[in-house]
């Protein structure tokens, strides 16, 4: 017995496994139902019952030591993942595809927009998002009561300070359009002026299909001597036929906004039906996609822009609004809710 015990503690001090087989094959050999251990405690049984005591703790530090050593074997075979690996993979397999996203439509349609413009010789302006009451209603001619300025569009980070007056002083804001940037523009970039304003910008709307509380603008802003409305109306044909194809057609409405005068809203013939009238446009052949005007003369003075030698014209529009016409999305919801659904349809456009 005693010899017994003692080869197989040589056995197991010497085992060596290159797999994982390798060790269970060791684990079976030594501590299975067939094992060597195994067969030795059966054995054990018919030791004289005085020397059970010597052996009984013999074959005890054998088993419990060759539990020890396959469990060593297991965790260095783990730990080396080259062996493991070796084993248990096929390297020629080919490899898990990695899943690339994709660009978001808005920012897909914000590019298009600002690289037709930058083909116009246009530069991009951005600005801060938190503003003050000076850049997004007081430089742009909106009078103290206008209803823009009210609680119910406007965001208000902090009230200002209110002056003895009664009148308050730049309170500060989340940008309700990116007008703002023209005016930081207006204020520090020397003249001639030809830049767009690609930007978020927040409003406190109700969400819903059509309208929400976030989106996107472009504005643009051109500013030289001798600019006049006749200029403004080509750049935006121009734009219409780049962004929605050679056959598209303009029309302007009168239209009011605080910064310009005159203004104009810019209807473009509808991509869907060509003019005839169907459901996107409401039968109507035209669909709304900009504002625009002459910049106020008091304005251009607000930036410090000598109004009689200068003139310009200005422009702003949904980034969403675009897209939802080049794409008939119908719910404007859809760009802030990234349902993955929603997003993977414009994978091509990459
Ligand atoms: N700032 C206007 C808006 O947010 C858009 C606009 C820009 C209109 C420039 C005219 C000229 O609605």
């Amino acid at each position: 017995m005693k010899e017994k015990i003692e080869a197989l503690m040589a056995e197991v001090e010497a085992v060596k496994a290159a797999t994982k087989q390798d060790i269970e094959d060791a684990r079976v050999r030594l501590l299975g139902k067939k094992g060597s251990i195994t067969a030795l405690f059966e054995e054990f049984r018919n030791v004289p019952a005085e020397q059970k005591k010597e052996f009984g703790a013999k074959l005890n530090v054998l088993k419990t030591a060759a539990a020890a050593k396959i469990e060593e074997l297991r965790e260095a075979m783990e730990n080396s993942g080259a062996a493991a690996g070796a084993a248990a993979s096929d390297l020629s397999m080919p490899g898990e595809p990695m899943e690339l996203g994709s660009r978001h439509p808005v920012s897909i349609v914000r590019q298009e927009i600002v690289d037709i413009f930058r083909k116009f010789g246009y530069d991009v302006a951005e600005g801060p998002e938190i503003e003050d009451d000076w850049h997004v209603f007081e430089a742009l001619n909106f009078p103290p009561e206008h209803p823009a300025r009210e609680m119910q569009d406007t965001f208000f980070v902090s009230e200002g300070e209110t002056a003895q007056d009664g009148s308050k002083h730049n309170p500060v804001l989340l940008r309700t359009h990116t007008s703002s940037v023209q005016v930081r523009t207006m204020e520090k970039m020397p003249l001639p002026i030809r830049v767009i304003c690609p930007g978020r910008v927040f409003r406190n709307e109700a969400i819903s299909a059509r309208a929400h509380c976030i989106f996107h603008q472009v504005e643009g802003l051109y500013i030289d001597e001798n600019v006049t409305f006749a200029d403004m109306k080509q750049a935006i044909l121009l734009f219409a036929r780049e962004m929605f194809g050679p056959q598209a057609q303009i029309r302007m409405r009168p239209s009011y906004f605080p910064f310009t005068e005159p203004s104009a809203e810019v209807d473009v013939s509808c991509n869907i039906c060509g003019g005839k009238g169907c459901n996107v446009c409401k039968g109507t052949g035209w669909l709304e996609i900009l504002g625009c005007g002459m910049v106020d003369p008091n304005v251009l003075e607000a930036s410090g822009i000598d109004s009689k030698k200068y003139s310009g014209f200005a422009f702003g529009m949904g980034i969403e609004r675009i897209a939802m016409l080049k794409w008939q999305v119908k719910d404007l919801r859809n760009y802030f809710e990234n349902d993955l659904r929603f997003l993977r349809e414009f994978n091509t456009e990459l």
